[in-house]
């Protein structure tokens, strides 16, 4: 589905050995932050996770006192308060019947897990937000919905969300749309999964073990065989 073959990019977080290019994924926490949180939500993720990619717990409480996230007021109706390091990212809308009106019908997903939920994974997301194309010839697009190589039926209800220059980075990074959907798709890598890295490193300790003990087994054979004709 979808059509096109979906682009191989070499992410930092790729492989045995991967880990997050801390940079790229504070970029990518901006064009979150500036971007896609104006309509997908990322509900699985606290401020304080922040602190993964590199972020002081100084910014981190910096960047949650600037959001607001509901609470109950003392006589019991909803209010609004400043966010802390411990709360959960805030939502753009209260809810999915709210998310579809304010989309055309369309319901924004969570992108707290996209890049794990979806086939193609990384590759996918970077593809969707690279992927926007004037329809081929014949292609019939229904009212408000965008042509897409990535998307499966090709008809996607998001429009373009990053062009060149749409954040302007605070690092100085060059922001082209390439840069900028791979910057948010590192950190939505890393969202999604906050314990990669620890994973690797077990994979590669397991691995030495596994070697050491195969050359200690070996090492005791050779000796208690010795002797044997
Ligand atoms: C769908 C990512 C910005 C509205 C999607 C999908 C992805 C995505 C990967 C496809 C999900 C799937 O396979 O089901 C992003 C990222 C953004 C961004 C990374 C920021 C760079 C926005 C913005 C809006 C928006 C600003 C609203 C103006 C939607 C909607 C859908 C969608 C309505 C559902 C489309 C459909 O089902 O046809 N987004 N998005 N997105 N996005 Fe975004």
């Amino acid at each position: 589905e979808g059509g096109a073959e979906l682009p191989n990019v070499n992410w930092s977080f790729g492989g045995l050995f991967g880990s997050f290019d801390r940079a790229s994924a504070q970029r990518g926490f901006q064009v979150y932050n500036n971007v896609c949180s104006a309509c997908h939500s990322l509900k699985q993720a606290y401020y304080r996770n922040l602190t993964g990619i590199g972020l002081t717990d100084e910014q981190v409480k910096m960047i949650a006192a600037n959001k607001t996230v509901p609470t109950l007021k003392d006589d019991g109706s909803v209010g609004e308060r400043p966010a802390l390091p411990s709360d959960h990212f805030r939502s753009p809308f209260p809810n999915d019947l709210a998310a579809r009106a304010a989309n055309n019908g369309a319901l924004p997903p969570d992108l707290s897990v996209i890049v794990k939920a979806r086939e193609g994974g990384a590759n996918y997301v970077y593809g969707v937000l690279t992927g926007y194309a004037d329809p081929p010839a014949g292609f019939k697009l229904m009212d408000g919905m965008n042509y897409n190589h990535f998307f499966p039926g090709n008809q996607i209800g998001m429009p373009q969300p990053l062009r060149d220059d749409t954040v302007e980075y605070t690092d100085g990074t060059k922001p082209t749309l390439d840069q900028q959907a791979r910057d948010v798709v590192t950190f939505l890598a890393f969202i999604a999964n906050p314990e990669l890295e620890e994973r690797h490193r077990m994979g590669v300790k397991v691995v030495l073990f596994l070697l050491l003990l195969t050359g200690l087994s070996y090492s005791v054979k050779r000796k208690l065989w010795a002797g044997v004709h």
